[in-house]
């Protein structure tokens, strides 16, 4: 990590950064990198409370607004996580981990939600069809023998929009905007049934709860009607236990580094933890070209790995969730029970 830090202090002299800035700037992320490997907690139980109830004080003193007074969302920002070297500038300008942001309102496309729920329901058949579907009931039924106790909720991050962002003319466009988020959602909910099945006649139904500050109030009604309880940020990680499945794909808040400092749930199905990251002071940035721009793009790009994250996955059975990566409306994810 410190090696990473280096180059990334040279880089940015090497663009004219003024270096008295950077000798502050470096300081402060040395230690955060030294805190780290001392193994003190980034994103504590108490942490994630108390920045739940700034959020709320900030919502009950009318102080989420825009300078027209509309209402917003305020959630937890990535700002910089275990390996965030994303680009030098932005660890070295980093306070502090994760701060509290605040986003605009998503506007909802103006579809009503007889539209969003076909949308959604043609998908969930899809899903409910499909091979994946099938590999992940299996694993999830075959794993609950192995259970120190039931699990009894589903807590899902960053499943995206069942609407679309723009509103556009025909139902075939709207199911290819909503097609990934469908299926998450879908894939969440026969997690719940299945778990619910698996785990015996006696026991309380599975819920599934979803925290995504991306969805607009359509959305949420959707949700609601599907059986889903949305949960604000950051209350869905507050409501994470040792009796939960985690469900999340490629959250733009790093997940998996909140989730292994607060608790290790009993489940997991969330994007593939790293075996080793011996080599994660060299990893270099690989890039693409985007109308005329070269863009970074991966590693890293969104739910950062951690050495703590890789720690924490060796207690835990590991399976892929099948499928071409790019096809299979996932990514490549991992379905984790604890050992
Ligand atoms: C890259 S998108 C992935 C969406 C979807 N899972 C997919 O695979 O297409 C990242 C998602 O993380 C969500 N997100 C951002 N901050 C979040 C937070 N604090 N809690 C939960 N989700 C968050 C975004 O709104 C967005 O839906």
């Amino acid at each position: 990590m410190h090696k990473r830090l280096e180059s990334a202090v040279s880089q940015l002299l090497n663009d004219g950064h003024p270096s008295e800035d950077l000798a502050t700037d470096r300081a402060r992320v040395e230690k955060y990198i030294d805190a780290y490997e001392e193994g003190k907690l980034f994103f504590g139980r108490d942490t994630l409370a108390s920045l739940d109830r700034q959020i709320d004080a900030l919502r009950a003193a009318g102080a989420v607004g825009d300078y027209n007074g509309d209402g917003g969302v305020v959630t937890l920002k990535d700002i910089m996580t275990h390996m965030s070297t994303k680009y030098p500038e932005y660890l070295l300008e980093a306070e502090t981990p994760l701060a509290i942001g605040y986003q605009h309102p998503v506007e909802p496309s103006g579809r009503p939600l007889c539209d969003l729920e076909a949308a959604f329901r043609a998908h969930q058949a899809s899903w409910l069809a499909s091979a994946t579907c099938k590999s992940l009931t299996t694993t999830i039924a075959a794993s609950v023998a192995t259970l120190r106790a039931p699990i009894n909720k589903i807590v899902c991050f960053g499943l995206g929009r069942l609407d679309e962002w723009k509103l556009t003319n025909t139902p075939e466009e709207l199911a290819k905007s909503v097609e990934r988020a469908a299926w998450q959602h879908a894939a969440a909910l026969t997690m719940a049934e299945t778990l619910t099945r698996a785990q015996g006649g006696g026991g309380d139904e599975v819920r599934c709860y979803t925290q995504d500050p991306v969805y607009a109030d359509v959305e949420k009604q959707l949700l609601a009607a599907l059986g889903f309880e949305i949960l604000e940020d950051p209350k869905g990680f507050l409501a994470v236990d040792d009796r939960t499945l985690v469900f999340s794909v490629t959250p733009n808040v790093p997940v998996r580094q909140i989730v292994a400092d607060m608790v290790w749930p009993a489940a997991m199905v969330w994007d593939v933890i790293d075996k080793d990251r011996d080599d994660e002071g060299e990893r270099e940035w690989r890039t693409d070209m985007n109308e005329g721009l070269e863009r970074r793009i991966s590693p890293w790009f969104t739910d950062e790995g951690s050495i703590r994250i890789t720690e924490m996955g060796q207690h835990y059975t590991f399976s892929p969730l099948p499928g071409d990566l790019h096809k299979n409306n996932f990514g490549s994810l991992g379905i984790y029970f604890r050992k």
